[in-house]
């Protein structure tokens, strides 16, 4: 929501040239829409992607392994992580590169034993894309009268805490470098209010404000360092979590790996739209900006 009145149309900017509608049998030559320079430049550097087992945590993953990436796939559910490479191998793609790390990120001692196994093969984290989240349980209507205490303290300790609890885990990995991106999955549920999904909308809201805040903290704490910490609301695709779409979850790649990609000076606690457009919510505003090119328009 912007603040009191709509922006006026000069501050509304969007990223051109953004990619959503492609198969990723034809990788090679679309290249999610990333420019050669950008697409090269992930080559070699390390991500950690939760809920890489399915929807669009695979789809983000696999686009970074066929960039040349090594990649950190995790879930709780170690036979979707393997279906994810397989999905890789039928795609073309070398998954050499891509570990699987079970974990249930909303448990902080599975947490540490990940990042145990993620510093076996890295010293460094280039990213994490904080990706993983539950649905609103159902409760009909009316959770917000009706769900239990229960189902709203997982909820919280998934979408909520589990993000927080994986980007402070991440971090000595990522703040040893030179600079380092986190994307927060973020959702449109974050400013809606839709009945039904009352918890998973706060939820979502809940992130919006951890992805800013985590930006934040991070660029006043590693002052000297290049932090693009920012937000991406994917929009809808066919996942396990929605079944109501008919869109493909590869639909969000090209702005993810926008955001992962983007040279030194980027954007930082930001909120973007897999559309390409740059969102401006209460007091923040749209990023200047274009990603791709770099233009100050
Ligand atoms: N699809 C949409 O239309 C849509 C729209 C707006 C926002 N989003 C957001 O996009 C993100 C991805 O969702 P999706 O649509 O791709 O749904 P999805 O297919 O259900 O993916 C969610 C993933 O999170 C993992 N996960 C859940 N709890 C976990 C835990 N405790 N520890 C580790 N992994 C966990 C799940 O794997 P395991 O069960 O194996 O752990 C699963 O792979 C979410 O943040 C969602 O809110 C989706």
């Amino acid at each position: 929501m912007w603040g009191q009145s709509p922006p006026p149309k000069e501050h509304v900017y969007s990223t051109h040239g953004i990619l959503q509608n492609v198969n990723p049998s034809f990788w090679k030559d679309h290249r999610f829409g990333l420019p050669q320079h950008r697409w090269d430049s992930l080559k070699g550097s390390a991500f950690w992607v939760t809920g890489a087992g399915t929807g669009y945590g695979r789809a983000i993953s696999l686009a970074l392994a066929a960039a040349g990436a090594q990649v950190f796939l995790t879930g709780r559910r170690e036979q979707k992580l393997r279906d994810t490479l397989d999905e890789g191998i039928s795609l073309g793609i070398d998954v050499e590169q891509c570990i699987p790390v079970v974990a249930d990120i909303s448990i902080e001692s599975e947490l540490v034993r990940a990042i145990e196994v993620i510093s076996q093969h890295v010293p460094h984290l280039h990213g994490l894309i904080n990706n993983a989240a539950i649905p609103q349980p159902d409760f009909g209507l009316f959770p917000l009268a009706n769900q239990s205490h229960a189902a709203w303290a997982e909820l919280f300790a998934v979408n909520v805490t589990a993000q927080w609890l994986t980007s402070r885990a991440a971090l000595p990995l990522m703040a040893n470098l030179d600079g380092f991106r986190i994307v927060f999955m973020s959702s449109e549920a974050g400013w809606a209010a839709t009945p039904g999904f009352g918890a998973y909308n706060i939820s979502k809201s809940a992130v919006n404000s951890l992805g800013a805040s985590f930006a934040a903290e991070c660029s006043a704490h590693y002052s000297d360092q290049d932090v693009q910490v920012n937000v991406l609301v994917p929009g809808e695709a066919c996942t396990e979590m929605n079944r109501g779409s008919t869109e493909s979850p590869y639909s969000v790649v090209c702005m993810t790996l926008v955001l992962l990609s983007h040279p030194p000076g980027g954007p930082n606690g930001c909120f973007f739209h897999r559309d390409g457009r740059h969102l401006a919510f209460a007091y923040s505003s749209a990023y200047i900006k274009d990603l791709l090119t770099q233009i100050q328009r």
